[in-house]
């Protein structure tokens, strides 16, 4: 291992899978990685977002113990470990339970191909959802002019809610509730996203990983099998593309 000082103005360095990786005052794992061209998969981060640290699919092991690679800082000597037999089970299993307490229908989604949990479970090699599927009774909202929000999809991610506060300005959204009842809420007189202050020129409107937040009368302009991650695999996508300008 590269043994480099640490200070404001030297990068210090760690080890992912015993690659050496570069980081500045103030990274978290996730972000020196991602800068240096490497993946950990992730649902909830996103690049120019705070982390919010829900989704653990970025789950590594750090000196032996598990810790959210977008959550947990950079430091000189760090062994980080991802791509291992015991991590690729354990995100299986996390995105498995994502699938089935939501209702995920690939075939018939716009977002399939542009959507990042279909294309983290074809990376991490999740077959099939293994558990029961809950099949929740989840809303529909159709009532904005521009966008549809499907909250079948919705992963509870909070990029939206993220977006809306830190770019837009407007608290659009927010979550209600814990646990199993956690659900996104839409902040306007009737809870409608018709009433609500969002414009589908917002960062909120542009910003949703899955096919929760859609916007309308825009189906199927690129064919499935042409899209994002069906021309290449999310690792290999660079998560810049998807940061807010
Ligand atoms: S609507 Fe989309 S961006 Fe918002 S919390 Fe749900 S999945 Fe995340
Ligand atoms: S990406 Fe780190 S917890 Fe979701």
């Amino acid at each position: 291992m590269t043994s480099h000082r640490i200070d404001a103005l030297s990068p210090g360095v760690f080890s992912l899978d015993g690659r050496d990786i570069e980081f500045g005052p103030g990274d978290t794992i996730m972000q020196a990685v991602t800068r240096a061209g490497g993946y950990i998969p992730h649902l909830c981060w996103m690049e120019g977002f705070h982390p919010h640290g829900s989704c653990r699919l970025c789950t590594v092991k750090v000196n032996g113990r598990m810790g959210a690679a977008c959550t947990v800082l950079a430091s000189t000597g760090q062994i980080v470990e991802s791509d291992t037999e015991e991590l690729r089970t354990l995100r299986r299993t996390l995105l498995q339970m994502l699938f089935v307490e939501g209702n995920h229908f690939c075939p018939s989604c716009e977002k399939s191909g542009n959507c990042r949990l279909q294309a983290t479970a074809y990376e991490a090699g999740m077959t099939g959802p293994h558990f029961e599927e809950f099949y929740p009774q989840r809303k529909v909202d159709a009532s904005h002019p521009d966008l549809l929000l499907d909250l079948n999809r919705c992963i509870l991610c909070e990029l939206c809610v993220r977006a809306s506060h830190d770019l837009d300005g407007k608290d659009v959204f927010a979550v209600s509730g814990h646990g199993i009842d956690a659900h996104l809420v839409v902040n306007s007189p009737s809870g409608l996203l018709g009433d609500s202050a969002l414009l589908a020129t917002d960062h909120a409107a542009k910003v949703c990983p899955v096919g929760a937040l859609l916007p309308k009368r825009q189906g199927f302009a690129v064919p499935i099998g042409k899209r994002k991650f069906d021309l290449k695999p999310i690792s290999a996508s660079s998560p810049f593309d998807e940061a807010p300008q």
